[in-house]
């Protein structure tokens, strides 16, 4: 370690500049940014699964539409951020083999199942509203190509929660089954939803050193609060009740107050025992070993241009 250079970096961080791949380090700064931004693209990648499970089932061809779409843009958001992940020095096969080895996360929220056409409109309005919470401020991230990739991620997440919240009102002005079966989706995702951000701030590991270089600019919790305080009401103007009696709003803090979450659950999905993980992970082998002819045609082609421009 180097403390003169380490105050020098932290004194620019502090400043609010932004680093870029050529400045000097931390080597801990940028291991945790490969692994934030590497696992931020398996989530993306990986969400591709549960949402297009319903392509096929759309109940309109303009549902079709927007779910292909959304879809198509989580595949362009992971290749976004891998490229980010690239900046930092990580090979992107690296990257894939600890993600297919189970060495590397992605986020706990796609390894629940999508049983209904309502789980598409809940993953646009709350999986999508959360990532944006957290997707926001790491637009002003400290590590500029991740800060960068986030300006364009945020406008299309925007086009995916808007197309879910549209999707959960018609259901909840529609039939009583369909509002029935937007409730059953809420009561299934709400919870696991709150996971996505993360544990606690006492039991985040990370937290601390992403605070001090400015990689997160809140924490777990105060992007948890925020996320409940904008969707609550949005929930309750659906006509919708949410699976947790203790919600109540606080006229002091002006939050709302939430129940206790399970943690237990938290750690066991990410242990690789959740619902749908190996099902998830079985689908991310077969795709990788499916692709592996375009992996080579486009690497025979790069050789075969660079032997040219070579010659
Ligand atoms: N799922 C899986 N792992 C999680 C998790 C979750 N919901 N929340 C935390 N973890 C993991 C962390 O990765 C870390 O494990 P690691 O050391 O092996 O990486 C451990 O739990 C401790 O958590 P920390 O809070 O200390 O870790 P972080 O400081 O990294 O915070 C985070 C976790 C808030 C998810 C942060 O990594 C982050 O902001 N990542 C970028 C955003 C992201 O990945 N979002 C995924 C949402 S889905 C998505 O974006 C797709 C969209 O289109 C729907």
């Amino acid at each position: 370690s180097d403390p003169e250079r380490e105050k020098r970096f932290q004194a620019r961080i502090d400043a609010e500049e932004r680093i870029e791949p050529n400045d000097w380090m931390p080597e801990q700064y940028r291991r945790t940014l490969i692994r934030q931004i590497s696992q931020h693209a398996h989530s993306e990648i990986v969400g591709m699964l549960p949402e297009g499970n319903w392509i096929t089932r759309a109940p309109s061809l303009k549902r079709k539409a927007a779910l292909l779409a959304k879809v198509q843009d989580e595949g362009g958001h992971g290749a976004y951020l891998y490229a980010a992940a690239e900046t930092l020095g990580a090979a992107r096969e690296d990257l894939e083999d600890e993600l297919l080895s189970g060495k590397a996360k992605y986020s706990s929220i796609f390894n629940y199942p999508t049983l209904s056409w309502a789980d598409i409109g809940i993953i646009g309005w709350l999986v999508d509203g959360a990532a944006i919470m957290n997707q926001i401020p790491l637009c002003r991230c400290s590590y500029g190509p991740y800060a960068r990739a986030m300006i364009r991620v945020c406008k299309e997440e925007s086009f995916h929660q808007r197309q879910g919240y549209e999707i959960m009102l018609a259901l909840c002005r529609g039939t009583p089954e369909q509002k029935a079966m937007a409730q059953e989706a809420l009561n299934r995702w709400w919870w696991p939803v709150l996971m996505m951000f993360g544990p606690s701030d006492k039991d985040s590991q990370h937290t601390e050193t992403a605070m001090r270089w400015k990689i997160k600019r809140f924490t777990n919790d105060e992007l948890r609060q925020k996320f409940i305080d904008a969707t609550v009401p949005q929930g309750h103007f659906l006509g919708l009740t949410f699976p947790d009696p203790a919600l109540t709003f606080n006229e002091t803090t002006q939050h709302w107050d939430f129940g206790e979450i399970d943690w237990t659950e938290f750690k066991r999905v990410i242990a690789g025992d959740g619902p749908c993980n190996r099902q998830r992970m079985k689908q991310m082998r077969a795709k990788h070993d499916n692709n592996a002819w375009v992996r080579a045609a486009a690497l025979a082609y790069a050789n075969k241009r660079q032997q040219r421009a070579e010659a």
